[in-house]
């Protein structure tokens, strides 16, 4: 077990660093929470203090009666100094060695390792300003944890978010002592497990400038993906064409059309899983045209050729993943549908979803598992959750 000393930063992702408490404490590790001002306009020290069953420190003067150096004390009785958030302003004090407030002091005061996990708008992050800090803080040996890349409260989207709590801490995983009584298979049920994973659109060309594409966003594959990846497995991840950053510990491959695909997913064998989640084109212009099509022509006549089915083709593979899982996105009968394309296709499961609504793009799901055991409803969540629950049934069943 590692002592955490966790400073969290006033800025809207500081809920998280609660979230982080529970991850940590659950690990074995101990957190003793200090909340800057403006983090305590964001959480409050009660429920940081409840979480860490620890008193929550906001204020230099307070420790100041416990004894002279309580300050340097605090800083020193940790293993891991994390700041989570660390907002643009933590950083450039921090670069600057201001010492204003206790979270300040304490960096400065601080021999044990910093590990600074920033969050801000990005623009604030992608500023010369903090850029320079942040360069500034590693060359100090200060490690820096993401931030990472996606749609921001403020609206905005690109690099700035910070990353999930529980990424969070297998990040930092290799700087604290592992506790004895974790089994690494408990925390890890998917270690020396592959698992294959298709995500996103397939986009099918009908001349060099045009294609067929689908509404599919990718979100479900890629969290069903980065669910896997922190359950310890080797995960190759086959995405078409999608604007999303890839998870932590996962292998990318970028492909465009359905046969690449194919040919990703064939080549990635063996795999002990595979969760074909990609909405693939079933069908593909027969003969694309070399050059741009021109309206002089006139409405074109597009003649389609079949594409590949790839579960049906892993099914029927004599190095078949041990367990095959598809999705089923239907806009009716989508329990009837799913359970007819699970024989159809000879998967093990079929992940139904309801797509009549906004859940393509969106960021929740409603599905049904459709099992050679029956059907399970499992209630609307984010496709977050739904990922980490797949993975953890998947877990169990090939245990
Ligand atoms: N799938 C695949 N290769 C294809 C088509 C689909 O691997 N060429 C996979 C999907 O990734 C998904 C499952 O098959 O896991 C079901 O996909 P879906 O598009 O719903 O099924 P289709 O067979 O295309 O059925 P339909 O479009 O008639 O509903």
């Amino acid at each position: 077990m590692s002592r955490i000393l966790l400073i969290v930063g006033g800025g809207i992702a500081a809920y998280k660093a609660a979230e982080l408490i529970r991850h940590a404490r659950r690990a074995g590790h101990p957190v003793t929470p200090v909340l800057t001002a403006g983090g305590a306009h964001f959480v409050t020290p009660m429920s940081l203090a409840a979480l860490a069953e620890s008193p929550v420190y906001t204020s230099l003067w307070d420790l100041k009666d416990e004894s002279e150096m309580g300050h340097i004390q605090l800083s020193r009785a940790a293993d891991l100094v994390l700041v989570c958030p660390a907002t643009a302003d933590l950083l450039a004090k921090m670069a600057a060695g201001i010492a204003d407030d206790l979270a300040t002091t304490l960096l400065l005061a601080t021999d044990k390792p910093v590990v600074v996990a920033p969050a801000m708008n990005v623009r604030m992050w992608l500023h010369a300003a903090t850029q320079a800090n942040v360069a500034t803080l590693r060359a100090r040996g200060v490690t820096v944890l993401g931030p990472d890349e996606g749609d921001m409260a403020c609206g905005e989207h690109g690099p700035g978010r910070l990353p999930e709590p529980d990424d969070i801490l297998r990040r930092i995983a290799p700087m604290l002592e592992p506790d004895a009584a974790i089994s690494p298979v408990e925390a890890q049920p998917l270690a020396g497990r592959h698992v294959l994973v298709t995500a996103g659109p397939t986009h099918e060309p009908i001349d060099p400038v045009r294609v067929i594409a689908n509404r599919s966003s990718g979100k479900q594959g890629f969290a069903i993906a980065a669910a896997a990846a922190r359950a310890g497995a080797r995960v190759t991840l086959v995405a078409g064409p999608v604007a999303l950053p890839t998870p932590g510990g996962v292998a990318r491959i970028d492909v465009e059309t359905a046969q690449q695909m194919a040919d990703a997913v064939l080549a990635a064998l063996p795999a002990d899983v595979a969760i074909l989640v990609a909405a693939v084109a079933d069908w593909r212009i027969a003969n694309p045209a070399a050059t741009k099509m021109k309206k002089g022509g006139g409405p074109p006549t597009l003649a389609f050729a079949p594409n590949p089915d790839i579960l049906a083709t892993l099914a029927e593979r004599p190095d078949r993943p041990r367990l095959l899982v598809g999705f089923a996105a239907e806009t009716d009968d989508v329990v009837a549908n799913a359970t007819a394309k699970r024989a159809a296709k000879k998967a093990d499961w079929i992940v139904a979803n309801d797509v009549s609504g906004d859940v393509m793009g969106g960021t929740d799901n409603r599905v049904h598992l459709v099992s050679a055991a029956g059907v399970e409803d499992w209630p609307e969540a984010s496709k977050d959750a739904v990922a980490a629950q797949l993975i953890e049934r998947i877990a169990k069943e090939i245990a």
